[in-house]
């Protein structure tokens, strides 16, 4: 991993608006990642994992914020250019392993490349090479359907790598999936990172997100000062110690000072009503 930040946004807002009804799913988020960081993001069902995931991945545009990828202002860019950044250097995974099913394993892989302009020959012959580094033998000519789960998001995986993206984005890769093809994506996806494929994976498995560099914790839609130091060498820095200690101490006197004083209030009642009594 190096020390460059490939990815930081700042104060991320989406607010989803149907009709009057108004969902407000990200409140602020900030978030970055290094250049050959594997992160997990983690979090309650609803708390706006995905959503964030589609906002850093420029899947979705957030109403407020900024995020620069390798430099560039993302946001700043215009629709074409947008489409030509996702397309060249971003890689997606998801649950459902998004295959398009009219396509063998080998065409789907060539797909982002073909879509980039290149020849169809250096595509397959880019694609297939993925695929057997991949495990994949005879497969490659299998329609999504003639494949399993763990191996059809093997192939996702494939074309989500094929043209070297900057970031590879996975929403729940392994959700769909047995334990026993679950290990063998996180495997691959922990080979990738080794050889410096930056990761960006939402998942409910604390199991696997202990595996990451570094888990973050999507709270309702922000991601709290705490939740970004559960990381494997956990030595948070001297600032957010300090803010944590402050957080924590500010906790504590609001629940001691409570007890106290309705005690306080009880025995002084207790007493009145004993004088009261002993005056009769
Ligand atoms: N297009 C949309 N319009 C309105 N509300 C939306 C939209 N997309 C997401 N939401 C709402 O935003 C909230 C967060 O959704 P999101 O999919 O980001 O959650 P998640 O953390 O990924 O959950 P899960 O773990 O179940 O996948 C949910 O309450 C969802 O209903
Ligand atoms: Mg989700």
């Amino acid at each position: 991993m190096k020390n460059k930040l490939i990815i930081k946004s700042k104060n991320i807002v989406r607010t989803f608006y149907s009709g009057k009804i108004e969902t407000p799913v990200l409140k602020g988020v900030d978030f970055s990642a290094k250049e050959g960081e594997f992160v997990s993001i983690m979090g309650r069902s609803g708390a706006g994992k995905s959503t964030l995931i589609f906002q850093l991945s420029l899947l979705d545009v957030p109403n407020e914020g900024e995020i620069i990828v390798d430099g560039v202002n993302i946001l700043k860019l215009s629709k074409n250019e947008k489409t030509k950044f996702r397309r060249e250097e971003m890689g997606y995974v998801f649950q459902d392993y998004a295959l398009v099913p009219e396509l063998t394993a080998l065409e789907n892989v060539a797909l982002p490349l073909l879509m980039q302009g290149h020849s169809t020959a250096h595509a397959y012959k880019k694609s297939k090479e993925i695929l057997i580094e991949l495990g994949f033998d005879i497969q490659i000519n299998n329609l999504p359907s003639q494949l399993s789960g763990g191996e059809q998001q093997r192939v996702s995986i494939g074309r989500a790598i094929v043209h070297k993206p900057k970031i590879l984005f996975a929403d729940e890769p392994t959700a769909n999936l047995d334990a026993t093809s679950a290990r063998v994506v996180i495997d691959l996806l922990k080979k990738l990172n080794k050889e410096g494929q930056t990761i960006i994976m939402v998942t409910h498995e604390e199991e696997y997100g202990k595996e990451t560099n570094r888990i973050v914790e999507v709270i309702d839609g922000e991601i709290p000062e705490i939740s970004k130091i559960k990381t494997k060498n956990p030595k948070p820095s001297v600032g957010q110690r300090k803010r944590i200690v402050k957080k924590k101490v500010s906790k504590t006197k609001s629940k001691i000072k409570k007890p106290v004083i309705n005690k306080l209030k009880v025995s002084v009642k207790k007493k009145k009503v004993v004088k009261v009594m002993k005056k009769k």
